[in-house]
């Protein structure tokens, strides 16, 4: 009897149970009305007394046992949260879904570095504005057909209220504000009345450089857009700056880069020519300086604007702009 009652102490403390029912079926074994340790204080009952000093402690512990184990079985149970048998902790857990950083940001924010690695300084500035900050004090004349480059939303015509053409206006707002040596881009949200289309949409986004010191000149604007289209599509990658005219810049060129597909040998990104535009740049007009109350015979600067969907758009070959702003998550999850 002794090794039944040792052989029961040994199968409660390995006892596991990992559903209720498991634990029901060793409180009905150990613990229930017809329970197996009753059965042995009956047989006790009949046994020699010389036998009787060993065996009753031994029935008591087991007894102590079963009833603390019992205890350990449900509070261990329900601690690792399996309380009924459906639940099956060997399935993978459910995963939220985690968001992504939209391309345009992280366009923006990949050229923001490669600025500020270059002493740029990041600036904003509003997007709703005036006449002047947007156009006039950027060398827009009046009535002058470049206005209409940059289809604009008026919110009031009197006074001239508008959104945003361009990020130009804090460049405008920047030099009224601090005096020179001036480094700063400027990235932010644009607006112009076009027709949406795969190329074109009523509102996107730019990052536009402006540089202001004493003896700034072209080579330095170059430089610095060559290290930037070196950091941005590769180390091939050459510039070719093309005349061109913005008001507010004089010289102006147009900012092109070696194709980074096919290195310059011509491809459909770049249409078989071998270049791809990205902005527009050049030298800050005497006339701009003088609106914004800097001395023009005394500092020079350069300026430069880049569209971060044109960038994004050749860099992951996507060529619907709508897709930026539909927030279709298929589109999206690639990012
Ligand atoms: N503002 C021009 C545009 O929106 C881009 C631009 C061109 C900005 C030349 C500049 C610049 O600062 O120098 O098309």
């Amino acid at each position: 009897m002794l090794d039944q009652v040792k052989s029961f102490i040994s199968e409660i403390e390995n006892a596991v149970a990992k559903t209720e029912q498991e634990v029901e079926d060793f409180r009905l074994k150990f613990i229930g009305r017809n329970n197996v340790i009753n059965d042995l204080f009956e047989t006790f009952k009949t046994v020699p007394k010389e036998q009787k000093k060993e065996l009753g402690p031994a029935l008591n512990k087991l007894k102590g046992l079963a009833q603390s184990k019992l205890k350990e079985l449900s509070t261990s149970l329900q601690s690792t949260g399996i309380s009924t048998g459906d639940v099956d902790v060997t399935l993978p857990g459910a995963y939220n879904t985690e968001g992504s950083i939209h391309p345009i940001s992280q366009t923006r924010s990949r050229i923001i570095e490669i600025f500020e690695r270059q002493g740029f300084n990041v600036e904003e500035g509003p997007e709703i504005d005036n006449d002047w900050n947007n156009f006039t004090a950027l060398n827009f004349p009046e009535n002058h057909p470049a206005r209409e480059m940059q289809d604009t939303y008026f919110v009031t015509k009197t006074p001239d209220v508008l959104l945003r053409t361009h990020t130009s206006n804090v460049q405008v707002r920047l030099m009224n504000k601090k005096k020179p040596p001036i480094r700063s881009i400027m990235p932010g949200r644009v607006y112009r009345n076009e027709a949406i289309s795969a190329r074109a949409h009523c509102f996107f986004h730019q990052v536009e450089g402006l540089v202001v010191g004493e003896n700034v000149s072209f080579r330095d604007l170059k430089n610095t857009l060559y290290h930037f289209a070196k950091e941005m599509f590769g180390k091939e990658t050459k510039i070719r700056l093309r005349p061109s005219y913005f008001p507010f810049t004089e010289p102006s060129a147009e900012i092109d880069i070696s194709c980074f597909i096919c290195g310059g040998k011509g491809c459909k990104v770049c249409k078989g020519t071998g270049w791809v535009e990205i902005g527009g740049s050049g030298m800050v007009d005497p006339n701009v300086l003088k609106n914004c109350n800097i001395d023009p015979t005394k500092y020079s600067g350069f300026a430069f604007g880049m569209g971060v969907e044109r960038i994004t758009m050749l860099k992951y070959q996507i060529d619907d702009l709508r897709l930026f702003s539909e927030n279709d998550i298929r589109f999206l999850k690639q990012f």
